[in-house]
């Protein structure tokens, strides 16, 4: 379960460093998302317009309790270094899901003058969830503020006051047990905190072209296929695979209905000859077992790691349907051999980032520049959408995300996006994904592919990496 408990404080204010900020540093932690480089782009864009310096720290939080504070200048002489460009997905400074114990005291107390031997004045994290909690103990000691990033788009809030209607079902040693959304049943979009998160479009960009390319097999052969998608807990990746038209889409959010799904799939099977259905990694059943959770490992964000959805959803519908299901309609197949499971796995994660990412990741990087400037001490950076608006940026208090037990939770989809009897986004749920994705992806990302797909150039070398260039600038305290 991802939800954390650390002590908060609500903000500490640095008033004198505000006037005079000149140096700030920036990381990114959590696991990757294409669209990292454009957030840090914008805040050096926006840094060179505000005369501020900013100093790339490696790897995350795992470079600010490093003792050599290995980093990289972004903005010598307030230029852009030229290995900073939006379109590169990954991150440029490398991330890592490493995260300061509020316990760890000691240590604790060895960042703020590390980071000062430097000339930093404050820190932009970009990351989710867990990195609101990572940078929590440190904007106790200096300025932070957090750029958001994160392709389960679980990072914000359905409504503002949605963390003061979480309630635990009990309490073990003092410590709050599970926590339960009683979330109210109408939301409208513009009520929405963060209406999306950058990396969030490009992977189900790429869900989207998978579950298209999967279609044409599962057609041709008469097969059931199971695609299973990332986000966690999180079903907006899945809700966003509406885009590539499976059949049945599958949230985390809704206890899967065995019975109304096996009727579905027979029907559909019957139907077209074969059926395509989307699975998110978190998805339960409806005892609240997770399916194909076994594995009880732990990464070191607490967060649970995911193993096997779309396999152990293929073994109840096999033995729900057996080999007579397909037997008896001159399909001469095992159930097993029919029904097959593909992952989309780390490529919702990679590559170029696409036009919406990379326009809002700029933003919401120059954002955060702003809010440090502006001595908004552990703000978040947000981008909202209203009708009458289109997007636009804004920010909140971090602690605003937090329940009275003082945790974060992944924002769920609520229940006005999907609806559980057509295995479908609702009508809200459309409208939430055509605002974001209609136009997400632009001419230059077409173009890009047409150009550089096959170029042959790529035959006649070997791939660059990025990391040997930033290794020639990464410098450590002496
Ligand atoms: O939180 C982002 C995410 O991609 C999840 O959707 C997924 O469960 C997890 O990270 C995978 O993490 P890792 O790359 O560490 O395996």
């Amino acid at each position: 379960m991802r939800s954390h408990s650390v002590p908060v404080r609500r903000s500490t204010s640095f008033s004198e460093s505000a006037h005079s900020m000149r140096r700030i540093g920036i990381l990114t932690a959590g696991g990757d998302t294409p669209a990292l480089n454009a957030t840090i782009f914008g805040a050096v864009e926006r840094a060179n317009e505000r005369g501020i310096e900013v100093v790339g720290i490696i790897r995350g939080f795992a470079g600010v309790v490093d003792p050599r504070l290995p980093h990289v200048r972004l903005n010598p002489l307030l230029s852009t270094i030229p290995e900073l460009t939006p379109t590169r997905g990954g991150t440029i400074l490398g991330a890592s899901r490493t995260y300061v114990d509020p316990a760890q005291v000691e240590l604790l107390n060895e960042i703020k003058p590390r980071l000062a031997k430097l000339g930093i004045e404050g820190l932009i994290c970009v990351g989710g969830d867990g990195t609101i909690n990572g940078m929590q103990p440190l904007s106790e000691m200096f300025p932070c503020v957090l750029a958001p990033k994160t392709i389960d788009n679980d990072l914000g809030l359905n409504y503002i006051d949605e963390p003061s209607e979480w309630t635990v079902e009990h309490a073990e040693f003092g410590q709050p047990g599970p926590a339960k959304s009683h979330a109210r049943d109408i939301i409208a979009l513009d009520e929405l905190i963060n209406f999306a998160t950058p990396g969030y479009a490009t992977a189900v960009y790429v869900v989207v072209q998978g579950v298209e390319r999967i279609r044409t097999t599962a057609e041709s052969h008469r097969r059931i296929a199971i695609i299973e998608v990332m986000g966690r807990d999180s079903g907006y990746i899945p809700l966003g695979s509406s885009f590539g038209q499976p059949d049945i889409i599958l949230l985390p959010e809704f206890p899967i209905d065995m019975d109304h799904l096996e009727h579905r799939v027979a029907e559909l099977y019957d139907l077209q000859k074969h059926v395509v259905i989307v699975v998110g990694e978190g998805v339960r059943d409806q005892s609240g077992r997770q399916l194909g959770a076994q594995t009880k490992s732990y990464d070191p964000a607490g967060n649970v790691i995911y193993s096997g959805a779309a396999e152990e959803l293929k073994r109840l519908l096999a033995m729900r349907f057996g080999d007579e299901f397909f037997g008896s309609r001159r399909k001469h197949e095992s159930a097993d051999s029919v029904i097959f499971t593909r992952k989309v796995g780390h490529t919702q994660r990679g590559g170029r980032p696409i036009k919406f990412d990379r326009f809002f990741a700029a933003q919401l990087g120059g954002k955060a520049v702003d809010l440090i400037a502006e001595n908004r001490n552990n703000h978040v950076a947000t981008l909202q959408w209203s009708e009458a608006k289109g997007f636009y940026l804004d920010s909140l208090p971090a602690y605003k995300l937090r329940d009275q037990w003082k945790r974060i939770h992944p924002r769920r989809v609520h229940h006005s996006l999907y609806d559980p009897q057509r295995f479908q986004p609702s009508l809200l749920g459309r409208k939430y994904l055509q605002t974001m994705l209609t136009n997400a992806v632009g001419t230059d990302d077409v173009e890009q592919i047409r150009l550089d797909t096959f170029s042959p150039g790529k035959l006649t070398s070997r791939y660059q990496s990025v990391n040997l260039e930033i290794h020639q600038r990464i410098e450590t305290l002496k």
